[in-house]
């Protein structure tokens, strides 16, 4: 069944909102202001799904998407749209869940954070899936809404050097003899080297290895394996990896980082969210500044280069051990200091006890930070900068800070962290009133 419809927004995945027969249809493919004929894929009680056939009017920031899987691969969502919708539609959210969820209006709408659309992963996890009947191994993202990988030879997100390597990786994978107990590989891209992590689930024989050291040669990515959790990665070829890392030149800063590390995908953006959040957080001499769920140090040593005294808390040991050699290369060990603690069990309180600070820098994963919040004393810290990777926690986040805690939302906006999809990656500022 087709039908013809308005698209009044977008939607928190990138589709299209529209109204037909007094309920919500949710369209694929679809833009805000364009008019759609549109057919039917699913009839929920409360709303529809349907899927673009034929854009009957066009928005004029429709755009030809530039991959060829793109509809295909699950990676992306919104290359039919141009960046200022996407990044309006990011911004929107934004304000929607401050208002839906907190109650809120942020006092300034900072202007998005925003760098290179194409080629900015630098950090992946790309499925592998043999395939019999096809002959040959599939090496790429999943599929939209299934669990099958994309049939892909190229990935417009990925940098173009680890991009060009999937026709490479699926026709080596598929010579393998473990080429069906081969679930992914983990990509991580430095500014120097990239490294690819294979995971393998049996004991690989003499002839793959082989292989896989004939592909690190012929390709130049360092290769690594992963026989089982995380912890397990090592590197295979050509040996122990030479600084995977990443620079903050404004900073004068270098992160080393090992290949299963968290770092901010998005390495162009990454350097402009830092600038970003030390504009907002202002650090000074002299004062003590916490960095909460600081990771490698990726903001913990640009704030200890401005002669702040810095905390850095996080739940992951090894990556404290890392942001503690981080702080030593970048000869800022007296500066900063490190903890690990899990920031969402009680130990929210025992920060409490390591205070006062004058300023706190927040970045958790989606759980948000509810329990650092809730514990904050009524004296410190005057200022919060939140940078938040779900907005629905961050709202929820903020109304404890301003309902509860005395502070006000000073400004907020987006950071296009991860362009063409519908991930929204955002900062806010928060500081005490006057008084309180
Ligand atoms: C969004 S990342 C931010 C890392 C860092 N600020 C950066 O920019 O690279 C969130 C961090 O929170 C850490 N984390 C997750 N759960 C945690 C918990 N319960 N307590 C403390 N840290 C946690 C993760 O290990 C990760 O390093």
């Amino acid at each position: 069944m087709s039908f013809e419809l308005d698209i009044e927004s977008l939607d928190s995945e990138g589709r299209g909102v529209a109204r037909r027969e007094g309920k919500v249809a949710f369209v694929e493919g679809a833009l805000t202001g364009e008019r759609v004929r549109a057919q039917l894929v699913e009839k929920r009680s409360s709303f529809d799904l349907a899927r673009t056939l034929e854009v009957l009017s066009a928005s004029p920031d429709r755009r030809s998407p530039r991959c060829a899987y793109f509809g295909t691969c699950g990676g992306c969502a919104l290359q039919h749209a141009g960046t200022r919708v996407q990044v309006a539609a990011k911004q929107r959210e934004l304000e929607d869940n401050f208002q839906r969820i907190g109650k809120l209006r942020a006092g300034m709408m900072l202007s998005a954070v925003q760098g290179e659309e194409w080629g900015y992963r630098h950090r992946a996890r790309l499925s592998v899936r043999y395939v019999a009947k096809k002959g040959g191994a599939l090496v790429g993202f999943r599929e939209r809404k299934s669990t099958y990988v994309a049939d892909m030879a190229s990935c417009e997100v990925l940098p173009p050097r680890v991009s060009r390597l999937i026709p490479q990786l699926c026709a080596m994978i598929g010579t393998l003899e473990a080429r069906a107990r081969m679930p992914q590989i983990e990509v991580a891209v430095g500014d120097a080297i990239d490294v690819l992590v294979f995971r393998h689930l049996d004991v690989l024989s003499e002839s793959d290895i082989a292989r896989l050291r004939d592909f690190a040669e012929e390709s130049g990515a360092w290769v690594w394996l992963q026989p089982g959790g995380p912890a397990t990665a090592r590197p295979f070829h050509p040996g122990e990896t030479p600084g995977l890392y990443y620079d903050l030149p404004e900073f004068a800063v270098r992160i080393e980082f090992a290949p299963t590390d968290f770092t901010q995908v998005n390495h162009g953006v990454n350097r402009m969210l830092v600038r970003r959040a030390m504009r907002l957080l202002d650090p000074q001499a002299g004062e003590r500044i916490a960095d909460l769920f600081c990771g490698l140090g990726n903001f913990t040593l640009p704030i200890a280069r401005s002669g702040a005294h810095v905390l850095g808390v996080e739940g992951s040991a090894g990556l404290i051990e890392r942001a503690r050699s981080n702080a030593a290369l970048n000869g800022l060990a007296d500066q900063a200091n490190f903890e690990v603690a899990d920031l969402f069990l009680g130990h929210a309180d025992a920060l409490v006890t390591r205070g006062p600070f004058d300023k706190l820098l927040i970045d958790p994963p989606r759980e948000g930070a509810v329990e650092v919040v809730k514990a904050l004393p009524e004296e410190w810290p005057r200022r919060i900068v939140y940078v938040s990777c779900d907005v629905a926690t961050l709202a929820r986040d903020a109304a404890v800070l301003v309902h509860t805690k005395g502070f006000t939302l000073s400004a907020a906006g987006v950071v296009n962290m991860f362009p063409h999809t519908a991930h929204v990656e955002s900062i806010a500022v928060f500081d005490r009133r006057a008084g309180q």
